[in-house]
Parts: C-alpha cells; structure tokens; sequence
C-alpha cells in the first residue's frame, strides 16, 4: 500500500510518550525557567549595565559646557583639533558628533578620571582601540563614567556605530602620559 496526503500515515502519537521524551520536556521547561529568571537577576546583579552616572543632558548644554572643559585646560592643538590636559580626578569631556570626537584628550596614567561622553547630533559608538572598550554614544544623555588609564601611549577612538557618510573617517584620540609627566613639559608637541 501507497501512503498520500489524502491517507496519512499511521502514526504513534495517541501512545503514552516514553519516559526519556518526558524527561527532555522537563528539562526543557526547567531551563527555560531558569533562561526566563536569569533576565530580572541579570539587570540587577549581572554588573553588564552601565555603572556610570546617568543624567538627561540638553546636546546644547553638553556642547557648552565641553567648550568650557577645552577652554580651561587645553595645552595644545593638531590640525585644528584641541588637546586637553585636565587635572587627575577631574570631569573629562568628550564628544561625539559628525564626524569626529571632540577634544583630543591627555590623560595620565594611574590618575582616575570622570569622564562625560555625549553626542550632540545621532547615535554614535565609543570604541577605545585596541582595546574592547565599547559604549553607546547617544545624544541628550551624559554618561559620565569612572576610568583610570593604566597604560601610558596613544589610542583612538574609533566610531563603531554607522553615522553617515562620514563615519569611517570618525577617529578621535587619547593620549595617555606616564604619572610624572607635566603639562608645561610638551606644550606644543602635538605628536
Ligand atoms: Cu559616529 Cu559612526
């Protein structure tokens, strides 16, 4: 005998499930339980959200006030972006906007910083390269964040969310000096 879709084949589903298929569907369930539990315990306890402070800023106001962080410590300028040399423990100002990342900073090394990233126009990404540091940048919210640079050289920032069709020339610059280094010692020396 032939099998069709007009007769179906004999099946064996009206019979009781072995007791392994009952076993998997209990630990199926068990773990989905367990997955289901883990989202609320994961925002609360995981540590993976942003430990910053968090604030509404108005894009105008984050510009200003950046303009007043470059304007008080700014010891230098390349290709007419500003160099930054804030004081340890002080708030640092960064922001990101089409299409670059606005001032160079000059951090020392082992001096923990506060540091403000904003954007004043779209959503961009804040990656630390080469490192895997990675933090959304979106406009109307100061993330202000705890960080302590721990190895002296040059790193860049790199944009790693699509802002238009400037994005991949959206490369920023921390420069991070050994502890003893001065800022009256490289006035000048951009490089
Ligand atoms: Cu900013 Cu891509």
């Amino acid at each position: 005998m032939y099998e069709s879709g007009i007769a179906s084949v004999q099946g064996v589903w009206w019979k009781p499930a072995h007791r392994a298929e009952k076993v998997w569907i209990a630990i199926a369930f068990i773990w989905c339980m367990v997955l289901f539990a883990m989202m609320p315990l994961w925002h609360l306890r995981g540590g993976q959200n942003p430990t910053g402070i968090r604030h509404r800023v108005e894009p105008a106001d984050f510009r200003e006030r950046t303009n007043e962080f470059i304007a008080a410590y700014q010891v230098g300028e390349d290709a007419g972006m500003p160099i930054v040399e804030p004081p340890p423990g002080s708030d640092v100002y960064l922001i990101g906007m089409m299409w670059q990342w606005r001032p160079i900073l000059r951090l020392q090394a082992g001096a923990e910083y506060t540091l403000h990233l904003s954007s004043v126009d779209v959503n961009h990404g804040f990656n630390l390269y080469p490192f895997n540091v990675n933090f959304q940048v979106v406009p109307g919210y100061d993330y202000a964040l705890k960080v302590t640079p721990t190895e002296a050289g040059e790193f860049r920032i790199v944009c790693n969310e699509f802002c238009g069709v400037g994005h991949h020339l959206m490369v920023g610059r921390i420069e991070v000096v050994p502890a003893d280094a001065t800022a009256a010692a490289d006035v000048g020396d951009d490089r």
